[in-house]
């Protein structure tokens, strides 16, 4: 089994122990508490005003992730910015991405000379990551960086790094603040790591 198969079947696996009302266990562990995640997003985005000082730059959050990321970093910024979202699709079973992409929601407007930063969740195998950024490039920003607020290194299967990172983190699948499993979990304040039956040591 791939390691990218083996997120995808622990976010199912608890979906399944959650519907058994006899399993009372506890199935996540604490990560990153609010107070650790706040520190991040502020130290963030001190390198973001310090990088983008007197321009005007254009915040690309990936959906559905990103909101709750881009919303407390939105407010530590003191420079110009303006924001838009896209919604993508990987290609794939569930369970394997092919690496490609699909824009389900694209761009409002053109980023035609603009300085775009693209805000997105976790930051994982980089096929995601990779790709949109190479089709944001056919269109001709000024510039194109991408901050994630989570970055699984040990995970990549292409060589891609963002230029702003929050926190790393070893493979786990990650819930909490924005980010779910099966749509489930966004509304956690901190950051939790599913646990079950042979997923952590
Ligand atoms: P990548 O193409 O493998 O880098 O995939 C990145 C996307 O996969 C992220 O934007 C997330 O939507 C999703 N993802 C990766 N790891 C996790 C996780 O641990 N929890 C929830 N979503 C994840
Ligand atoms: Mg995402």
């Amino acid at each position: 089994m791939t390691s990218a198969s083996f997120s995808r079947i622990m976010c199912a696996k608890h979906e399944e122990l959650q519907n058994d009302k006899n399993m009372g266990r506890e199935q996540k562990r604490l990560l990153f508490s609010r107070e650790e995640i706040d520190n991040a997003v502020i130290a963030l985005s001190k390198k973001i005003n310090s990088d983008y000082r007197g321009r005007n730059v254009l915040l690309v959050g990936i959906l559905k992730g990103c909101f709750v990321f881009l919303a407390d970093l939105i407010r530590h910024l003191d420079i110009e910015v303006t924001v838009d979202f896209v919604i993508l699709r990987s290609y794939g079973s569930a369970t394997v991405s092919s690496g490609e992409i699909e824009v389900i929601k694209d761009l409002h407007e053109s980023i035609e000379g603009k300085d775009v930063l693209i805000i997105e969740d976790i930051l994982d195998t980089g096929l995601t990551l990779s790709h949109f950024k190479e089709h944001l490039l056919l269109r001709d920003p000024r510039s194109l960086k991408v901050c994630a607020l989570l970055d699984k290194k040990a995970r990549r299967k292409v060589d891609f790094e963002a230029d702003y990172v929050g926190l790393t983190i070893e493979d786990g699948f990650i819930v909490g603040y924005g980010i779910d499993c099966d749509e489930r979990y966004r509304n956690l304040p901190d950051i939790w790591v599913l646990t079950g039956e042979g997923s952590e040591a």
